[in-house]
């Protein structure tokens, strides 16, 4: 069995994590001391993002160097020392890898911008201008603006799916398939055992150049990448391709490969697992508005889409906080702790942000103080909320820095820090721990398809073998029949079982097992 196949992740976004040396920045021996953290929390993985060298453009996903660290995280002496001491605990270590783009400070794209005969000029994608002089195609960047910037010099464009400063990869190129090939190899030869594959969808690109048609009724010229139907720019067949090589390059290593595939509709996700990558996230929630009825019948869609499983979150360094978006308050928190019951025990491989097991709203960052490239142009799709530092102990800096943070924000309060949390049984992070624990306790029980109990609107209900999730995601008490005699090993809040009619509470999951 894979190592990942009953697990738990937890995603560290490291700038913001623990930051050792004052500087601001969270880094790798502020990740290492704050470990047991994670080991007490019951987590089984963490995903690190990128700590590669970068100018930062878009705060380390725009690689300079993939096989080293940025001196702002350390060394890969203390990347060594992390994955040492996340091994000895138990916890498997996953990277960000991101094959899409580099840095345009990347040498190979320095090399490229030296002219067409550079011997990395076909590492990246460049056409010539249309007969007007302008962009080749109607391409748009997901962070604004055309997919191309016109390099004056050799009087070709080149083209970027995010920033200018992200110039796209070239995966037509046998040499890039070779770059990462190696890449791959150097993190696994240093003991990584998965890797997150950033923008997974979108590696390759189809050759015709075409324009991407408009969507149908936005009724003004395509101004945003959503005004577009992306037919030529991302999910190419080619592009699963290159996981079916990187599938068989990890095989027989336990090495796991998930994506940040984002395709519409869900179905065309399948394509991307099976004998190419082995999981990808399940983004569908993020977009929605709490609604009971509707995060229970998504999840129950998406779980029949991809029957072995998804890579689950509520959050990420890229959204607005989950206890935000469910509400905020006491009532936020106990949707995300009975979501997380009803995520649990699906197939597949929840992963919490850093942070959520503290129940953590947005941070606050001043207008002054934005720095996320997407936030300075839309302002209300700003990713610095959910990227302001952890909260450690009371304090100076709440045990994040002795320094003035990267990203400026309003303090959080005490209540809000993990120290003090820890000593209270009734806090999200206890609260969060209970429940992992009676997962890890229900594991070995747990099983085969999911096997959906009828259950009231709003309910997630469901039994894989011998342990029962029960998630009532609504605002009042229902009863679910659970036929058999059952035992309730956790729940997040009021659940009483008699004989087979379980009831539970406002805003409340449970994981129960069959009495044996
Ligand atoms: C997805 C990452 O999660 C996001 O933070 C980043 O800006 C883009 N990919 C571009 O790499």
């Amino acid at each position: 069995m894979s190592w990942w196949a009953d697990a738990v992740g937890y995603e560290v976004y490291l700038r913001s994590f623990a930051d050792s040396d004052g500087d601001g920045v969270g880094d790798f021996p502020g990740l290492t001391k704050r470990l047991d953290h994670l080991a007490d929390l019951g987590i089984d993985a963490v995903w690190v993002t990128p700590f590669y060298p970068s100018p930062q453009r878009d705060f380390g996903y725009d690689v300079a160097d993939y096989c080293d660290v940025d001196p702002a995280f350390g060394t890969l002496e203390q990347f060594d020392e992390f994955a040492a001491r996340a091994h000895e605990l138990g916890l498997k270590v996953v990277i960000d890898i991101v094959p899409n783009h580099s840095s345009s400070e990347h040498p190979w794209f320095r090399s490229a911008l030296e002219g067409k005969d550079s011997p990395h000029r076909d590492h990246y994608v460049w056409r010539d201008p249309a007969p007007d002089g302008g962009p080749p195609n109607n391409w748009l960047a997901i962070f604004g603006g055309p997919a191309w910037t016109l390099d004056e010099a050799s009087g070709q464009y080149y083209m970027h799916l995010f920033l200018p400063e992200q110039p796209d990869l070239n995966w037509a190129s046998p040499a890039v398939h070779r770059a990462f090939e190696q890449v791959l190899e150097f993190w696994m030869a240093r003991g990584v055992d998965g890797f997150r594959i950033d923008v997974a969808h979108s590696l390759c690109e189809d050759r015709s150049f075409a324009d991407n048609p408009p969507k149908p009724g936005i009724g003004r010229e395509p101004e945003d990448f959503g005004d577009l139907l992306h037919v030529h720019d991302i999910d190419q067949p080619e592009t699963i391709e290159v996981y079916r090589s990187w599938r068989r390059l990890v095989a027989d290593r336990d090495v796991l490969l998930i994506g940040e595939v984002y395709v519409d509709p869900a179905p065309a996700m399948d394509k991307y697992v099976d004998d190419a990558l082995h999981l990808t996230f399940f983004f569908g929630l993020n977009p929605l508005e709490w609604d009971p009825v509707t995060f229970a019948s998504t999840l129950r869609e998406a779980t029949e889409s991809l029957p072995d499983g998804w890579g689950w979150i509520q959050g990420s360094h890229d959204e607005h906080r989950a206890v935000t978006r469910f509400g905020g308050g006491p009532e936020g928190v106990e949707r995300s702790l009975a979501l997380w019951a009803a995520l649990f025990g699906l197939p597949g491989m929840p992963f919490l942000f850093q942070g959520e097991e503290l129940g953590l709203e947005n941070g606050v960052v001043a207008p002054e103080h934005v720095l996320d490239p997407v936030g300075k142009r839309i302002p209300e799709d700003g990713r610095d909320p959910c990227r302001t530092p952890m909260p450690w102990e009371p304090g100076a800096g709440h045990g994040f820095s002795s320094g003035e943070p990267w990203l400026i924000s309003e303090t959080r309060t005490d209540n809000e820090t993990a120290s003090v949390q820890a000593g209270d049984p009734e806090s999200p992070l206890s609260r969060t721990r209970a429940l992992l624990d009676a997962r890890r306790s229900t594991a070995g029980r747990r099983g085969g398809p999911v096997d959906w109990l009828d259950a009231p609107e709003g309910v997630v209900a469901y039994r894989r073998g011998e342990v029962a999730h029960v998630a009532n995601l609504t605002d009042g008490v229902v009863t679910v029949a659970l036929p058999g005699p059952w035992d309730v090993a956790h729940a997040t809040g009021e659940a009483v079982l008699v004989g087979d009619r379980l009831e539970l509470g406002a805003r409340t999951g449970a994981i129960l097992g069959v009495v044996a």
